[in-house]
């Protein structure tokens, strides 16, 4: 088992979270925290079956092999007693993608599709470039995390006569891990008004005990009526570069005519080499992610100690779920801009700027924690040395 403490340098390897610094800030030597990927190397078994594969030498055009389906359908009835046929499963090239192409299955354009306030960006950004109506609704805090507002939801859905909700579950940036009450809630609210619930459940494998990940097709049989969830081994195994995501339809409407948008733009094949991790990592990838839970646990704890002895006029979220961290600066009275500005240029560290996830975001910042320790504690301290009394 690889050690999570072990520093893999990755300037110079076409990574964004790296190497798109210099190009983003004019700056050498700001230590990246912010994109969602791991300094962590995949699980070995991985790697392996990847080399095996590109051992043999011959790239040609593949089958998806029903020993993925196998693993597939394994992984979900293990962790999550989600129940999948085949059928149910479709491959895409990416989370994001998919979200694309439900937008265009299951709407017009000029048609509202509600999201979240503050929620990962590109839900928004989607909605904008296929010309739909972007409709948001803020989450609330409370109890020190976030909790959707039914209240305003509803108004919402009723007024801009919604038709789609994107939801990400388990949440980014704020690391809430919804109950399955609160799902049951947003979900009859969709069911009552017929709106379409794409249920982005990318972050379902970083979640912490005793919280647990629902999928949206779990709660009730009824709800696979009107949603489909979007998933991937990605994130939780550090793959984004395979480029591969899965899309889970049970009701056969649904399907066709997500099939019908995937068909016909080609996205229905997907490369290779994203078959293969994806079935190695569920196959034989439990082991890693367990260790993977447990460091990024620890990591969490560090962070939030080290937040309350040296910085406690930052506000922490603690995650339930993902390796992100939600940050509130907003004692500190500075913009979105100035903050940014601030943690670049001063501390030499690089977070996501709150204010990109949408209104609610302003004044927070969001930080990956999924890197060895000493990389974390570096990147604490900078920002100690700027924000500390
Ligand atoms: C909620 C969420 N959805 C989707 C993605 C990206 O998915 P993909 O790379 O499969 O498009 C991310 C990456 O951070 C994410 O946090």
């Amino acid at each position: 088992m690889q050690s999570f403490d072990q520093i893999f340098p990755r300037k110079n390897t076409n990574s964004v979270k790296w190497d798109s610094i210099k190009a983003t800030y004019n700056k050498e030597d700001l230590l990246p925290l912010w994109v969602a990927d791991m300094d962590f190397m995949a699980p070995q078994p991985v790697i392996d079956a990847l080399a095996t594969y590109t051992r043999q030498g011959i790239f040609g055009y593949s089958v998806v092999p029903e020993t993925l389906y196998q693993a597939i359908q394994d992984w979900e009835k293990t962790h999550y007693n989600y129940q999948l046929a085949k059928e149910d499963i479709l491959f895409s090239p990416g989370v994001v993608p998919s979200i694309g192409v439900a937008i265009q299955a299951y709407t017009k354009a000029g048609e509202s599709v509600l999201i979240h306030d503050p929620v990962y960006h590109p839900f928004a950004n989607m909605v904008k470039a296929n010309q739909r109506n972007l409709v948001t609704s803020s989450l609330k805090i409370k109890d020190g995390h976030f909790v959707m507002d039914l209240v305003d939801m509803e108004e919402k859905i009723k007024d801009q006569h919604v038709k789609m909700l994107i939801l990400c579950n388990p949440h980014n940036p704020g690391g809430r891990v919804w109950t399955k009450e609160e799902l049951i809630a947003c979900g009859r609210l969709c069911q009552k008004y017929g709106v379409i619930v794409i249920s982005d459940e990318i972050h379902q494998d970083l979640v912490f005990a005793p919280h647990q990940h629902r999928s949206f097709h779990t709660l009730d049989p009824e709800f696979a009526e009107f949603s489909i969830i979007l998933t991937a081994a990605t994130k939780t195994f550090n793959l984004a570069a395979v480029k591969i995501s899965m899309v889970y339809i049970k009701n056969p409407a649904l399907k066709k005519a997500f099939q019908a948008v995937q068909n016909a733009t080609e996205q229905n094949t997907i490369n290779t080499f994203g078959y293969v991790a994806t079935e190695a990592a569920y196959q034989k990838g439990k082991a890693w992610r367990k260790e993977l839970l447990r460091y990024l646990a620890e990591n969490i704890t560090f962070t939030q100690n080290f937040l309350q002895t040296h910085l406690p006029k930052v506000n922490v979220m603690i995650p339930e779920g993902t390796y992100l961290m939600w940050l509130d600066f907003r004692t500190y009275g500075l913009s979105p801009k100035a903050l940014e500005d601030k943690l670049i240029q001063e501390a030499g560290v690089v977070l996501n700027n709150g204010a990109i996830f949408g209104e609610g975001g302003r004044g927070f910042m969001r930080l990956n924690v999924a890197c060895p320790k000493e990389t974390l504690a570096e990147g604490l301290e900078r920002i100690r040395g700027v924000f500390g009394e």
